[in-house]
């Protein structure tokens, strides 16, 4: 009856709202025991490069009409696997993880065909390409994951934007009320937009982010850890809302948040994927000291994916086997638009040994108040000649007066 329901209410909002596309799917096992039921809208955006070399963008939503052809229940040994089937060959699929007591999405894997002349006219790469992106959201065994606002993922070159989202793995045939919501549809996040505001209510002044998390990352190679880094990270980015141009601060949460990378004799690259952000951080070396050279950022800016990168940085610098330590914030600028809030910044990306940091070098000589070191050494070279000189007419005097006493 509530299926049924639900079933009507969807179909009125796709009467009223053409443009909400949105699915509704179920896997059952081999006694035809419902094991995955899954509803949700996804609206996709993918950029490519075209023919001639420019990049575009298209974005296209999960149609109503798909299979499951594919999908697995699992078993105690495999995974559970949905699988989700649009037109032409475009796919999306999600394989779980499971304890006791908690399931988990372990990766999305979505499948898009260039090949596919009337999203992708002129695409320069044909074929079906991948994009997975590794999820780590427990929810209690027995509940279904609930996200009524919007949520997006990101990977290279695409945009998952998800919303009214219902999921529920492992459900062995029993009807299951218990919703587990994301932290997205806490009533204090929230979002005003469907809310009517009175004239006689004052409009809450946006209230600046507190300051991020401090996450602990690293890169492991097959000799183990060979960059580590430890920061709050806080993006400050310019966005187009409502007609004009605003600076918007968003932190990176250490809890949701992916790190890999790689490392050479000659450069090191620490990436961060949080669920809606990349970070890429590649350190060189000149010398005998590394330094932040580059940081590119891909974010989902509201209508697309804005890929910010300067190659042309110079932070962070430190001794080869030594780790950088700051405790001071710092604004490392990225482009006019974006710059990126490092808080309480140790990092070594280069010759990690038993994966423990190296000696700090502390950015205090480069802070504010290094124009004081000149100052105090001057004021005790000062005080020293004077001590040696008034010492020198103490011991004259002195010996004036004992020639006197003889
Ligand atoms: C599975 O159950 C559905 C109703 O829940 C029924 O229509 C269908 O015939 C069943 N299929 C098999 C193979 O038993
Ligand atoms: C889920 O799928 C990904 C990509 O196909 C695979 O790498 C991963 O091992 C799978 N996870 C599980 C738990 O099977
Ligand atoms: C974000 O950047 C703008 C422009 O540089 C600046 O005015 C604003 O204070 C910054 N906000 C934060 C929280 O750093
Ligand atoms: C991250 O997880 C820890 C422990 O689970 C929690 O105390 C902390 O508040 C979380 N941080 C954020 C930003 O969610
Ligand atoms: C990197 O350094 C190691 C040890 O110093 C050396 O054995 C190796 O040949 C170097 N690799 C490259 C590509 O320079
Ligand atoms: C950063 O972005 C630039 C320009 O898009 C690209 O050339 C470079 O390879 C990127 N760097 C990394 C580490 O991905
Ligand atoms: C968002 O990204 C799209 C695609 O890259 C770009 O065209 C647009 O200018 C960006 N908007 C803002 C406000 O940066
Ligand atoms: C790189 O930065 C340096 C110093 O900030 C500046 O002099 C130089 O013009 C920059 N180069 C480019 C290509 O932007």
């Amino acid at each position: 009856m509530e299926r049924l329901l639900r079933g009507l209410l969807f179909c009125l909002l796709g009467l009223g709202l053409m443009t909400t596309e949105a699915f509704e799917v179920q896997v059952k096992d081999g006694s035809n025991t419902t094991c995955t039921h899954a509803s949700m809208s996804v609206n996709f955006t993918i950029r490519y490069e075209t023919e001639s070399g420019t990049n575009r963008s298209v974005t296209f939503s999960a149609p109503d009409e798909v299979t499951t052809i594919g999908s697995t229940c699992g078993t105690s040994d495999d995974a559970a696997l949905l699988v989700v089937n649009f037109v032409n060959n475009h796919s999306w699929s999600v394989n779980f993880t499971r304890n006791s007591t908690m399931y988990s999405i372990d990766m999305i894997v979505f499948t898009y065909n260039t090949n596919d002349s009337t999203l992708f006219p002129d695409a320069k790469r044909k074929g079906l390409l991948t994009t997975v992106k590794s999820v780590n959201d427990p929810i209690p065994i027995n509940a279904t994951y609930t996200c009524l606002q919007q949520k997006d993922v990101i990977t290279d070159n695409v945009v998952q934007v998800y919303w009214n989202v219902s999921l529920l793995a492992y459900a062995q045939g029993v009807t299951i009320k218990r919703e587990f919501h994301c932290s997205e549809d806490a009533p204090t996040t929230h979002a005003p937009t469907t809310h009517i505001v009175t004239t006689t209510t004052p409009k809450p002044t946006p209230k600046p982010e507190d300051k991020p998390s401090i996450g602990n990352y690293f890169v492991i190679s097959s000799k183990g850890k060979c960059l580590m880094a430890t920061m709050g990270l806080q993006l400050n980015a310019s966005v187009f809302v409502s007609g004009h141009n605003v600076w918007t601060t968003r932190n990176i949460n250490p809890n949701s948040t992916i790190s890999s990378g790689s490392c050479s004799n000659e450069s090191a690259l620490l990436r961060l994927n949080d669920s809606d952000t990349i970070l890429e951080f590649s350190f060189s070396l000149r010398q005998k000291n590394f330094y932040l050279h580059e940081v590119n950022v891909t974010f989902a800016n509201g209508s697309g994916i804005s890929h910010i990168s300067n190659n042309n940085l110079s932070f962070w610098e430190a001794s080869v086997g030594k780790s950088y330590l700051c405790h001071k914030e710092q604004m490392i600028v990225v482009s006019e638009d974006l710059s990126i809030n490092t808080f309480e910044v140790r990092v070594q990306p280069f010759d990690v040994n038993n994966a423990t940091y190296g000696a700090a070098e502390d950015c205090f000589a480069d802070s504010d108040l290094s124009f004081l070191i000149p100052i105090v050494m001057g004021a005790v070279l000062v005080f020293l000649i004077i001590l040696v000189f008034v010492s020198y007419l103490i011991g004259r005097q002195k010996s004036r007066t004992g020639y006197q006493s003889v």
